[in-house]
């Protein structure tokens, strides 16, 4: 049966050893890109997507995101005193947009095996995976233009970021053919290429839809790196049996586990806020100036 996309898992188990010390204790997830965990804008665009259904993959020292998730009466109780209408329907989004739920990663092997944990929840339905710590700027949600992907063909579909071709080889890219709107078919993936060696510039970029036969793939891999389970490694298994797409999305791709990423997302989403704007476009000026 071609069902529609009604779930989705977000990875949010990795240690972020690339943000030590904050991620010691808390999860990266929910740093805060101005005043809003990543991890709320992730689920957001699932939401957008009209996907309802989320299944989160945690690990230890993660439990601040189940707390973030759940209702708080008594603070809901103290905005309703002080009359804060608008930050009491604000709180109650958080809780009330999705039905939320969690599965544990027990060991940390990679992503390719965070995914593995939601096997049971997803059941033979396909299912989109947004990772937890990736934020992408774009007008019409990615997860959005994947599930539309989707639709025209009824086989996975990953996102891809174009990103220069000088930079290609911190990336996993696709080597596949275009077809319409976007959409790539794709014929390989390969890890870190050099520049030469590259197939294309077009990078695997933190979103995807897998039909439930991705869960064979993963059992299927054997660990690379530090003994981690990598998806794109399972897709690697998966495309020399069945198609797979690429979407190139407009937009633009912030990995929040990175630390300048993170800076630059906060500035960037700041000035997009009417309340902050102003303000600290005439700091950022004056930062600049002095540092000519
Ligand atoms: P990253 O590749 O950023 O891995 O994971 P990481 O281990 O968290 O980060 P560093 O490299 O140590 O700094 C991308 C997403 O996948 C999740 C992470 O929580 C993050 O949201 N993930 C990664 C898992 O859920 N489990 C894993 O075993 C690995």
């Amino acid at each position: 049966m071609k069902n529609t996309i009604r779930k989705a898992i977000i990875p949010a188990a990795g240690f972020g050893t690339r943000f030590l010390p904050a991620a010691k204790s808390q999860p990266k997830e929910m740093l805060p890109i101005v005043d809003t965990p990543t991890i709320q804008y992730v689920v957001e665009e699932a939401v957008a997507a009209g996907i309802r259904d989320i299944l989160m993959v945690i690990g230890k020292s993660k439990r601040a995101i189940e707390e973030h998730f759940d209702r708080n009466f008594e603070l809901e109780k103290e905005l309703e005193e002080k009359g804060k209408v608008g930050d009491l329907a604000a709180i109650r989004h958080i809780s009330s947009m999705a039905n939320i739920h969690f599965v544990w990663q027990k060991e940390l092997r990679g992503l390719g095996d965070a995914i593995l944990c939601g096997r049971d929840h997803m059941g033979r339905e396909p299912f989109a995976v947004l990772l937890g710590d990736t934020l992408i700027d774009a007008k019409t949600p990615v997860t959005k233009q994947l599930l539309a992907g989707y639709e025209r063909y009824h086989e996975s579909v990953c996102a891809l970021e174009e990103v220069p071709r000088e930079k290609v080889s911190r990336y996993g890219v696709i080597k596949g053919t275009r077809m319409q709107d976007g959409l790539y078919l794709v014929e390989d993936f390969v890890e870190k290429p050099s520049v030469a060696e590259a197939p294309s510039n077009l990078a695997i970029a933190g979103r995807y839809v897998f039909t439930p036969e991705i869960f064979d793939y993963i059992e299927k891999t054997t660990p690379g790196k530090n003994g981690e389970i990598q998806i794109t490694d399972a897709m690697r298994l998966m495309v020399r049996d069945r198609a797979m797409y690429g979407l190139r999305f407009e937009g633009t791709r912030y990995d929040i586990g990175n630390k300048l990423d993170f800076l630059r997302t906060n500035i960037i989403y700041a000035l997009k806020r009417k309340d902050l704007a102003k303000d600290l476009h005439a700091f950022l000026r004056q930062l600049v100036a002095e540092h000519k």
